[in-house]
């Protein structure tokens, strides 16, 4: 049934365009007239837990402290929807070629970096985890093997680190992973499912916002990018790509979303599987 509550708040035009505005300069996000209805419905939300009587106050806050509301605001609109193995072909892709390939192009600096751009929730970074652990695991006390997982959201960063899912979450998965990669809760908890201290202690959780800074240490071998540019205009996408690049080893791998291309920058990298970019050697 839907909110009463919600329809007493109106979104003039004019706040629409500032807090369109604001997103862009905050997270990069595009948002146009279809997305109208998705962020009415997120920010009334917040307008209610904030106690505001309107659309104005809001706006008002959001211009008086930009920086004290960002991280709540951006909490609430960006779209986290994610899934362990989603895109399960980049896993594949990974298992059967990449990390062969890395065992033995890497065996001089023992070395591998990967990187989960926009994490999301967690369920990402965590199947990267398990597909590296289960492909490394007779080196793994021999190589440094590290995994970086990053987002713009603090909420689903928190999530993230704490590994935790509720058992639906992992049903989708074969019986053996779910077997070795997740702990059964018990008590209050035997509903959820934690991923294993293995595949937790080879990632590194951190808040990152990819229109700014980004504080990481590359080369890396494999940089997922997915499910987040569609949010962007072409012009920031193809910064990304550049920044990517750079950051990439040489012979590394650049994964994106099921609707995602590299437009112009398709030129500089070599198409080798659905979504799978490879930075030449
Ligand atoms: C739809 S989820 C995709 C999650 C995962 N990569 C996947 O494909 O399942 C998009 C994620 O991008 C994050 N995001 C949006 N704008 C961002 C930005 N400017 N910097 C970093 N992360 C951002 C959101 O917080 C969200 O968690």
């Amino acid at each position: 049934m839907k909110d009463v509550r919600e329809d007493s708040y109106q979104l003039s035009s004019k706040n629409f365009k500032f807090i369109c505005d604001y997103v862009y300069d905050s997270a990069g996000i595009v948002l146009g007239e279809a997305k109208r209805e998705m962020l009415y419905r997120r920010l009334t939300r917040v307008i209610r837990e904030r106690k505001l009587p309107s659309f104005d106050a809001y706006c008002d806050l959001l211009r008086s402290q930009p920086e004290q509301e960002r991280t709540y605001f951006i909490n609430a609109i960006t779209t986290n929807l994610t899934s362990f193995y989603r895109e399960q072909h980049h896993f594949d892709y990974l298992a059967k070629h990449e990390f062969p390939k890395l065992l033995n192009k890497n065996s001089d600096s023992k070395r591998i970096r990967l990187w989960s751009s926009a994490s999301s929730t967690g369920e990402e970074p965590y199947s990267l985890g398990i597909t590296t652990h289960q492909s490394f695991a007779p080196v793994l006390s021999q190589w440094d093997i590290k995994i970086l997982a990053t987002d713009i959201d603090s909420n689903v960063l928190a999530t993230a680190k704490e590994g935790v899912y509720t058992a639906n979450r992992v049903e989708g998965i074969s019986q053996s992973i779910q077997q070795k990669y997740f702990k059964k809760g018990t008590g209050a908890n035997e509903t959820k499912v934690r991923v294993t201290d293995e595949v937790r202690s080879l990632i590194t959780f951190k808040q990152l916002n990819l229109l700014h800074e980004w504080p990481v240490k590359g080369p890396f071998d494999v940089i997922f990018c997915r499910n987040v540019i569609i949010y962007f205009d072409k012009a920031t996408q193809q910064d990304l790509f550049a920044r990517y690049y750079e950051l990439l080893a040489p012979g590394g791998l650049l994964m994106l979303g099921h609707s995602e291309n590299l437009g112009e920058y398709q030129r500089y990298f070599e198409n080798v599987g659905r979504t799978i970019f490879r930075k030449p050697e």
